[in-house]
């Protein structure tokens, strides 16, 4: 007869998790991916040979926008449900596991904000746009101050974004080759190397 050994549920809790959970790291990464890609189709734009290669790119980047904003939002009901996450270093300063908690708060807020206010200045130009295969229709007439604004406020939160991406990447690398705390590791993509033979 086979005896299945399970480890009661408190043991499994006694020791810290070295490793944000599979799903979580699985979010970071294809989100990291299409912002990388959101970045550069918005700034290829102006290098576009024609009119027809840079409705393309902004079709790219809009239909990716909205997947972010998909994507983020499913990332934070994991994260505030499901999500398994190790507990920053004991030795660091609070200043810094508060600096990392504001930087991390505000790039999901971004990851929510961004995406609508580029979809507000899409809408105003008051002309049906592609996301994907699909067509998102006319919603109001051209509101050209409106268009403006939004795009300002797109531009200026795509920087703020960017500005939080850079301190949170050096952060990050830091940790990695500095501290050499295990916190880089924490988040990697790739799965645990076991130490079993
Ligand atoms: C996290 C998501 C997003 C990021 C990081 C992002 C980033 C950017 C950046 C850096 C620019 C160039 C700004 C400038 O220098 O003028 C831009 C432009 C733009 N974005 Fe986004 N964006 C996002 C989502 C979206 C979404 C969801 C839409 C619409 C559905 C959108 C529509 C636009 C439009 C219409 C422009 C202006 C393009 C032009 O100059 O004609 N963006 N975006
Ligand atoms: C587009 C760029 C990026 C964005 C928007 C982003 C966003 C985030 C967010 C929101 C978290 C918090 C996760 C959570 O607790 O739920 C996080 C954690 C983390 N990220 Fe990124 N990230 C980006 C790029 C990177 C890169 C390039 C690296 C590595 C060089 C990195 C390394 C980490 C690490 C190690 C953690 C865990 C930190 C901790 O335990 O508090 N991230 N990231």
């Amino acid at each position: 007869m086979n005896a299945l050994v399970t480890l009661p549920p408190q043991s499994q809790l006694a020791v810290a998790p070295a490793r944000f959970d599979a799903v979580s790291r699985a979010f970071h990464w294809i989100s990291v991916a299409l912002i990388v890609v959101l970045f550069a189709s918005a700034w290829s734009l102006s290098l576009a040979r024609d009119g027809e290669e840079a409705a393309q790119l902004l079709t790219l980047h809009r239909s990716l926008g909205v997947t972010i904003w998909v994507v983020a939002l499913a990332r934070l009901t994991w994260r505030l449900r499901f999500a398994v996450r190790p507990p920053l270093p004991r030795s660091l300063p609070a200043a810094q596991r508060l600096a990392a908690a504001v930087t991390e708060g505000a790039l999901y807020v971004l990851m929510l904000v961004q995406p609508i206010t580029g979809l507000v200045q899409s809408l105003a130009r008051g002309k049906p746009f592609q996301l994907f295969i699909f067509e998102a229709p006319r919603v109001m007439a051209r509101d050209k101050p409106l268009v403006s604004l939004f795009h300002e406020i797109h531009e200026a939160t795509a920087w703020l974004l960017l500005g939080l991406i850079g301190l949170h990447v050096a952060a990050a690398l830091f940790h990695g080759l500095v501290r050499r705390d295990g916190v880089l590791r924490s988040m990697a993509p790739w799965p645990a190397r076991s130490t079993r033979p």
